[in-house]
């Protein structure tokens, strides 16, 4: 079969935005740059090193889930569905899906551009007989699907635990807007990280390889290189740690000294030790998060775990409202 060419839609997220994003976060209490900015090519690239690391273990765990789930999932998905991966990044995880579940359409949506396209294209390789979309957008703040384009029941898959970066209260208005993307008939296969030991989560983000801290740094890079702004990454360090009160990893870049950011005409000053927070990575007991998914109207079908039981994935349907009688 001939390769079909993909079809991609470009919202153009404008570099105004990280721009003004960036600044009002750096003008905030505690600073804070949100953690979608970690994604530029090179961040994408730390992050599928990250995802090797050996004390990463969310990808390997979720890797096995999947390919002991996936038969489930396409009984419970049904036939002629189309896939919808939220931050397809390098698409590696749909592959365990795609065969068992044989969408007739896949649209991976995510921010990274150039990371994006190259991945649909790989798909649209190596699968002849998928049609093949894709979207540059910011899915943590509004899903939008290509006019028209889409067509049959939709499996919305949010792979990695990414809902963990969101406010327990944001996770919730996330999923209620999956709900209304899916509509009445469809459904989310979600990757959520579990509650643990403390240790294994601490060395899962604080690697003795230092790429998680590169990782977190490059955002650093990243505000140098595309907002012109004037930092040296180097007066900065890494610093991830548990909070076990909140339930979630925090990641902050702490000032080596008193220092400068200097953007957009803006000087912000941090004394030695005063950190940018990055990133909130919560972790949700099975219970947790089925509360959760409950109060977002999808209802819990299935949950499937791996052996160390250390990550979970989860099957939401839509919780069909009671219909009016006829009169
Ligand atoms: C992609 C958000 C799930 O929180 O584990 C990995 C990102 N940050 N190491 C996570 C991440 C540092 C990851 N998520």
């Amino acid at each position: 079969m001939k390769q079909r060419a993909i079809r991609f839609y470009d919202e153009h997220l404008a570099p105004v935005t990280m721009r003004e994003e960036v600044l009002q976060g750096l003008a905030s209490r505690p600073r804070r740059i949100a953690p979608k900015f970690f994604y530029d090519e090179r961040g994408s690239r730390l992050f599928d090193a990250i995802c090797e690391l050996p004390e990463y273990y969310p990808t390997r765990a979720e890797m096995g889930i999947l390919e002991s789930c996936a038969e489930d999932v396409a009984q419970l998905a049904g036939p002629d569905s189309t896939l919808i991966e939220l931050g397809s990044g390098a698409s590696k995880k749909i592959r365990l899906l795609l065969e068992a579940v044989r969408p007739r359409q896949y649209l991976g949506i995510d921010i990274s551009r150039e990371f994006l396209r190259e991945s649909a294209q790989q798909l649209a390789h190596d699968y002849p007989w998928l049609e093949v979309h894709a979207t540059c957008a910011d899915f943590m703040r509004d899903i939008e699907l290509p006019d028209g384009a889409i067509e049959g029941r939709k499996l919305a898959f949010f792979p990695g635990s990414t809902i963990g970066n969101f406010e327990p209260h944001d996770a919730q208005a996330f999923l209620a807007r999956v709900r209304r993307l899916i509509h009445l008939d469809g459904a989310l296969l979600i990757g959520v990280d579990l509650k643990k030991d403390p240790q294994v989560l601490h060395a899962a983000y604080n690697d003795s390889a230092g790429i998680t801290a590169a990782f977190n740094l490059n955002l650093l890079e990243r505000l140098r290189s595309e907002l012109d702004a004037v930092v040296n990454p180097r007066g900065f360090k890494h610093r991830a740690f548990y909070n076990a009160q909140r339930g979630r990893i925090e990641m902050h870049l702490v000032s080596r000294r008193a220092q400068e950011i200097r953007l957009n005409g803006c000087r912000f000053h941090f004394e030695a030790g005063e950190s940018i927070h990055t990133e909130n990575s919560y972790k949700y007991s099975i219970e947790e998060f089925h509360a959760l998914a409950r109060g977002a109207g999808l209802r819990p079908r299935q949950v499937w775990l791996d052996s160390g039981r250390l990550f979970s994935v989860h099957f939401l349907s839509v919780t069909s409202r009671s219909r009016p009688r006829i009169a």
